[in-house]
């Protein structure tokens, strides 16, 4: 017979003997890194990782308990000084949302609830459809339109390609693979489209050169009659146009692609139409903005992040398909152990696992879920058109300043500058760096026509105009002593 342990045997459960102890804890935790967001003005954007805290990343598998305060001592002093930097309002690189603090609460009580929503019959799954329901009437979807929470943009549109894939070549296609496809497929994508885009042809086993890259025009637009033009000429060549994926905010300087325009050519040729709009859809909210995202109601799929412009902490990718037995014809996989019922807990069917790759899934949901309810969307609007405005400040502080010059049209929130020299490449790389280091602001360089450009873009919703202030005056005071240096 198997003996239980000894009364005095090492402990094996999780849970603490002094639960008082943990609750004192966990509130100056709670307290500690509310006082961080609230505080967050007072510290640098982002600060470089000194050597000796990189090291102490290097220690042994702990194999002993540690007592949860140390822990979180050292998180104080090795993890939350170095983070990311983008609560601070200075932070304006790539696209990064702010987060916000019911999110963070939500989030805690998401871990405390541990839910897995691959599947089953529970709450949580609930309030992820809730969600999928506002998206649909959001975004003028239909009744059968499904949707999930993925963990980002780049996989919301791997799963737009691979409903598309499935929905050109037929389920039968997934016992055989693409190879035995008797059609050549090709996609369509404009050449300022999100590097996941090919990511995901790759990923497809269609093949990045399956990929139609379609310039774009003086607004960074897709060319419609290019796009045209080259269906055509694929199809004179014997191949089979699926898909054509546009943008709804860049990631270069945040155009907006004719989603109308896109969405008639999709339906004149027959094509998947799937929309990357992850930063951008979210605009919808912006009344300002929602107008230019007209046909954003069309696509067969769209892509989204909540992380974001919807300022839900990372990460809250999302994806939502206009057919919704299509979606589930791409993912769905009978298993034994995955057997449904009517009643009980394994009831609810389809559950997400069958519109996704991902079995175990956790509650992005209940984050994004409080963000909305608690700021509501006209709040969460107005932070994005704020974000506009904001970009359009820094552009006429820009046109102000005989130093710099715009690089690209202010379209959304992004602005793409830099300082005049002979030697603009290299300068405007190292001023990124030195902003970045410097504490001060956080933009990130990008190329655009050959050129480095610091790239602007403004998600935060703590963003001010003392912030584009402060970017702009280091800029100046940055580019002035590398051009005297250089000179000297
Ligand atoms: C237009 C666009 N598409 C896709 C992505 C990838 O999104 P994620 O980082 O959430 O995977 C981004 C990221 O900035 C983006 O701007």
């Amino acid at each position: 017979m198997a003996k239980t342990p000894a009364a005095d045997a090492p402990r094996s459960s999780l849970d603490p003997e002094d639960w008082a102890g943990l609750r004192a804890d966990g509130h100056r935790m709670l307290d500690e890194i509310l006082d961080y967001i609230e505080g967050i003005r007072e510290r640098p954007v982002w600060r470089p990782l000194p050597d000796e805290v990189r090291a102490r990343f290097r220690s042994d598998l702990p194999r002993k308990p540690q007592a949860l305060a140390d822990v979180h001592g050292e998180f104080m002093r090795d993890v939350l000084p170095y983070a990311t930097g983008n609560v601070h309002p200075g932070f304006m690189g790539w696209v990064h949302g702010g987060g916000n603090p019911a999110g963070v609460l939500a989030e805690m009580l998401a871990a405390g609830l541990n839910a897995n929503l691959g599947g089953r019959d529970h709450a949580p799954i609930e309030v992820e459809r809730q969600i999928v329901a506002w998206m649909r009437t959001l975004f003028g979807f239909p009744e059968t339109a499904t949707g999930l929470f993925v963990t980002g943009t780049s996989m919301a549109n791997l799963i737009g390609v691979l409903v598309a894939r499935t929905a050109a070549l037929g389920s039968g296609m997934r016992r055989k693979g693409v190879r035995a496809a008797e059609k050549r497929l090709t996609a369509y994508t404009s050449a300022a489209a999100h590097g996941c885009i090919a990511q995901a042809m790759d990923i497809s086993g269609l093949g990045i050169e399956a990929l139609r890259v379609i310039p774009t025009g003086d607004d960074h637009r897709i060319d419609i009659d290019a796009l045209t033009a080259a269906i055509a000429d694929d199809r004179a060549k014997g191949f089979s146009p699926f898909l054509v994926v546009g943008t709804a905010g860049t990631v270069d300087i945040g155009a907006i692609d004719d989603l109308a325009g896109l969405a008639d050519v999709a339906e004149r040729e027959k094509l998947w139409f799937h929309v990357d709009g992850a930063f951008g859809a979210l605009a919808i909210l912006a009344p300002e903005v929602a107008p230019r995202l007209a046909g954003i109601q069309r696509p067969d799929s769209l892509a989204f992040d909540f992380h974001k412009w919807g300022q839900v902490p990372y990460d809250a990718g999302f994806v939502m398909v206009r057919d919704g037995r299509m979606h589930r014809s791409a993912f769905a996989s009978p298993a034994a152990y995955l057997r449904r019922e009517t009643r009980g807990l394994a009831a609810g069917s389809p559950w997400p696992c069958d519109f996704g790759p991902d079995l175990s899934r956790g509650f992005r949901a209940l984050k994004t879920w409080f963000t909305l309810k608690v700021h509501g969307t006209e709040r969460i609007g107005r932070a994005i058109s704020r974000s506009c405005a904001l970009a359009q400040y820094l552009k006429s502080r820009i046109e102000a300043a005989p130093e710099l010059e715009l690089l690209a049209p202010v379209q959304l929130n992004i602005v793409c500058f830099g300082y005049r020299s002979p030697d603009a490449n290299r300068l405007n790389a190292e001023i990124v760096i030195a902003l970045q280091e410097s504490g001060i602001a956080a933009p990130s360089a990008t190329t655009i026509g050959g050129r480095v450009v610091i790239r602007a873009a403004i998600v935060n919703h703590r963003t001010e105009e003392r912030d584009i202030d402060a970017l702009i005056a280091a800029t100046l005071e940055m580019g002035a002593a590398r051009q005297k240096s250089a000179a000297a």
